[in-house]
């Protein structure tokens, strides 16, 4: 397997490129205008001169992970992928759409993977002609980082499928998991009560923010506490993921709390709009009010 097509170049899909460049993977990184898939290289070229200039990384390295991405708008790039990773917007029918679309592009042998926090599998296999070659591959944020990957089987997803994903998983330096298809899978089932519960602890004035997230950092050890987190996830997506989950498992700890939906209508998703529970300045750091 050589040739990689990444759809979305967002926060997971610009990761997900930038470590498959790094591993020698050819990439099409795909997003829906020039503007996003620039940025989105821009992004990685920043964060792979950093390693350069921090000694982690050779400039030839960089330079060839560099040659070996290929920015594009095109979804018929996918025709020429062994293995699709889709990576857009966290929403049922937009990658339902999206997948439809390269079912009908990409090769019989492609397989298509989706990097979903939450929805299910078989329901975006359904959408394609190929259920046995369709499989979640869940990377974690910030992806040239997070060492895990999630593998999940759809009902339909063959045995062959799981293995090519466990293989690929491992030459991007991943360590992988395997899940059922259920809601959240593994991680997320853990994660969603947690950030819910902070969100709550927040909402009904049990602590402030920074002592909340103090807590998570010093008491448990976390590299961030589950505010910053989810600011750093995204709210839009965390909303997306919790609506999910509840559907799945109509459990109370999973529904979405009140103050995250009000953010999320308010156009606050965290860092990447540069207002969540904190606020951020255009370079990503948080800013002090
Ligand atoms: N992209 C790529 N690399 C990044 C990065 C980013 N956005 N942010 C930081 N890094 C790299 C830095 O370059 C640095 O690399 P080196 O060690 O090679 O120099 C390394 O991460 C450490 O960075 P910093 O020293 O600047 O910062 P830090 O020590 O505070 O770590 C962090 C930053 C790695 C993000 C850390 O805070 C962390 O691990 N946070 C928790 C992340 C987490 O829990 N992710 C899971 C989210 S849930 C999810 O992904 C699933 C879902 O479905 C929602
Ligand atoms: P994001 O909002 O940063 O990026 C999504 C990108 O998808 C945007 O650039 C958008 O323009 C693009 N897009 C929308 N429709 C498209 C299409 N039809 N074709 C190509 N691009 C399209 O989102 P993200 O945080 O990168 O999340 C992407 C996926 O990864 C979601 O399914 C999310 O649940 C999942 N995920 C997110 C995280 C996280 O921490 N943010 C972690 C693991 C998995």
């Amino acid at each position: 397997m050589k040739q990689l097509y990444v759809a979305g170049a967002g926060l997971m899909g610009s990761g997900i490129a930038q470590t498959a460049a790094i591993r020698g993977f050819d990439v099409s990184l795909r997003d829906v205008d020039d503007s996003i898939v620039g940025r989105a290289l821009d992004s990685i070229k920043k964060r792979l001169d950093s390693q350069v200039a921090k000694g982690k990384l050779e400039a030839t390295a960089r330079d060839e992970a560099v040659a070996r991405l290929h920015p594009t708008t095109s979804l018929e790039a996918a025709g020429r992928a062994d293995l699709v990773i889709e990576a857009i917007t966290e929403n049922f029918e937009a990658k339902r759409e999206l997948f439809k679309r390269l079912d009908a592009i990409c090769r019989d042998t492609t397989i298509l993977a989706s990097n979903t926090s939450s929805i299910p599998i078989t329901r975006m296999a359904a959408a394609t002609r190929r259920p046995d070659r369709f499989i979640g591959m869940h990377f974690f944020n910030p992806v040239p980082v997070m060492p895990l990957v999630e593998i999940i089987r759809g009902r339909e997803t063959s045995e062959q499928t799981v293995a090519t994903a466990l293989e690929l998983a491992s030459a991007l330096g991943k360590t992988p998991i395997t899940s059922l298809d259920y809601p959240g899978f593994i991680v997320n089932r853990m994660l969603v009560p947690f950030v819910n519960e902070a969100i709550h602890a927040l909402t009904e004035g049990i602590g402030t923010r920074e002592d909340i997230d103090q807590g998570a950092r010093l008491g448990l050890h976390h590299p961030m506490g589950p505010l910053e987190l989810a600011d750093f996830v995204g709210l839009d997506t965390h909303l997306y993921i919790c609506d999910v989950l509840y559907e799945g498992l109509h459990d109370p700890r999973f529904a979405a709390p009140p103050l995250l939906r009000q953010l999320v209508d308010a156009g606050h998703f965290g860092r990447k709009t540069g207002r969540g529970f904190y606020r951020y300045g255009p370079d990503g750091g948080r800013l002090t009010e």
